[in-house]
């Protein structure tokens, strides 16, 4: 077992990526390269696994000091940041709820779009106001955005007040990173370009009390055109099955009542692990540990496996839920995104889903705008959206990533059609979405209760099985159990009911 903490490996394996980026050279960085993410040829071994453990040193670092997570983009995001809070509070730092409050303040960033990007941006140039004011406060970047070239040439060149960056392959590195800033007060910027091994023991601070996410797998090796989280994640690396089963079964005692396993590719699971039918074998081992429900995000088309659907149907404990990006109904624009499938491929998959689950709920991505799609090929995804009545699905503008290979086409779709047909996309996918959601009036679905509401106290709200969202009423003291709830009325993107209990 390898020691964390020891930095000569680092510097020895990260050696060739150090620059002196400062005119007086008293700073030394390790900087991302995206090129160094995509060649990986000679890395897809399966990974080795580190155990985390923290330096003395860091341990009291935090005492009588606030930090502050803001998290952007996917669940998996969602989860590093609950790693990032179980490392802090194990320092000795408290959470806040402000960003005037807090002595550390981290953005948990998303690359997948520039407008993700910008708010990041916009956001931190206006923290220097609240800096001046608190001058030892320490801003600190991570997550995807700190793994791209452009992004930290902008931090070097205009946001001085960031004293802390770090990527996504190296975040349990965090004690010592801000032992380098609060002790040393060294700016720091330390982001791999390569993934290095898979770190397990890590803490956590879950953020809900009835639902937890697991991360099975890191990276992904699809690398479709428009994407940067190839770059961003690095390789495909699965964790063990016996590391997940056991986070599984802490959340399943700690009295948690869903399981969500997370990773870019799911159906990839276990391939450099050498493993057949990863995904499903692994899945089948998380349902046989009892724990009530069980969810995974994000499936692709091509590494689909119908033995999936089959554990879905022979294990109630699996949600019968499924999230099958498409992207796109054209063949033309598909084969130019890399995806690997056509629409009558996925149209096939769809049906068999359909005939093993009638009542599967299913759910997508969609992009519009991608370099030269015609109308033509925009009417294919419409036609698509029909055929597959989504339950809901994600819609998004084409938003073009610089180093991906989607960049170096020619974005020569107008602002305004891409916009024109995004409405489209959304007032047809929301007809379709509220037809689905009217079938379930008068039924009674298993909610799992999450709290009050975000948008009225006064109601509870939860997902049901079928990963509806539901707004109910009910007695006091429902919070993180399954509820019976009688579904009252529907709208395209949740329903409203009652407990069966009230
Ligand atoms: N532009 C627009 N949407 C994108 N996505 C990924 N990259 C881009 C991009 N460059 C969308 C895809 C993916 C979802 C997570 O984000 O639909 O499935
Ligand atoms: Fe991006 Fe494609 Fe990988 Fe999804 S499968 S993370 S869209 S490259």
């Amino acid at each position: 077992m390898k020691e964390p903490v020891a930095q000569p490996v680092f510097f020895m394996r990260f050696s060739a990526i150090m620059f002196d980026m400062m005119k007086n050279n008293t700073e030394r960085y390790i900087l991302p390269e995206m090129r160094r993410e995509a060649n990986r040829a000679s890395r897809n071994t399966a990974s080795e696994c580190t155990r985390f453990v923290m330096s003395a040193e860091a341990e009291n670092l935090g005492r009588g000091k606030k930090y502050y997570i803001r998290t952007y983009g996917c669940q998996a995001n969602v989860r590093d940041g609950e790693t990032l809070a179980g490392i802090l509070e194990l320092m000795g730092f408290e959470m806040c709820e402000s960003t005037e409050e807090a002595d550390l303040l981290i953005f948990n960033t998303c690359a997948i779009r520039q407008a993700a990007e910008d708010r990041v941006f916009g956001e931190i140039g206006s923290l220097k106001s609240v800096k001046a004011r608190h001058p030892g406060q320490i801003i600190c970047l991570c997550g995807c955005m700190a793994q791209e070239e452009v992004v930290i040439e902008k931090i070097l060149k205009s946001y001085p007040q960031v004293d802390l960056v770090f990527g996504t392959h190296n975040l349990w590195r965090l004690p010592e990173l801000l032992l380098k800033v609060m002790s040393k007060k060294e700016r720091t910027i330390e982001v791999y370009s390569e993934e290095g091994d898979l770190i397990e023991d890590l803490p956590v601070r879950r953020s809900t009390s009835c639902k937890g996410f697991v991360h099975i797998m890191y990276g992904c090796d699809k690398f479709c055109t428009y994407c940067i989280v190839p770059y961003t994640r690095g390789r495909e690396r699965s964790r063990r099955k016996e590391d997940i089963i056991e986070e599984i079964m802490t959340l399943k005692q700690q009295g948690m009542k869903e399981a969500v396993l997370l990773g870019q590719n799911v159906n990839a699971y276990g391939k450099d692990l050498k493993m057949e039918d990863g995904f499903t074998s692994l899945l089948e081992s998380c349902a046989e540990t009892g724990i009530e429900r069980i969810r995974f995000y994000t499936s692709h088309p091509r590494d689909y496996s119908s033995t999936t659907i089959d554990a879905m149907v022979k294990y109630p404990n699996i949600m019968r839920s499924l999230h099958l990006p498409v992207q796109s109904g054209s063949d033309e624009i598909l084969k130019r995104m890399n995806r690997g499938y056509t629409n009558d491929s996925y149209r096939r998959l769809y049906d068999e889903m359909r005939s093993k689950i009638s009542d599967i709920t299913f759910t997508t991505d969609l992009i519009v705008g991608f370099p030269s799609e015609t109308d033509e090929q925009f009417q294919a995804t419409l036609d698509l959206v029909d055929y597959c009545q989504f339950d809901m699905a994600y819609s998004f503008v084409y938003s073009p990533r610089a180093g991906t290979p989607a960049a170096r086409m020619e974005d020569n779709i107008p602002l305004s059609v891409k916009k024109e047909r995004l409405q489209i996309l959304n007032d047809r996918l929301s007809d379709i979405a509220a037809k689905r959601n009217r079938e379930y009036v008068g039924r009674t679905l298993k909610v799992l209760c999450e709290g009050p509401s975000k948008k009225n106290e006064n109601v509870y709200s939860g997902y049901s099985e079928e990963n509806k969202l539901v707004n109910f009423t009910g007695p006091a003291g429902l919070k993180d159990q399954i509820i019976e709830v009688k579904i009252t009325e529907s709208h395209s993107f949740s329903l409203d009911g009652t407990a069966s209990c009230e």
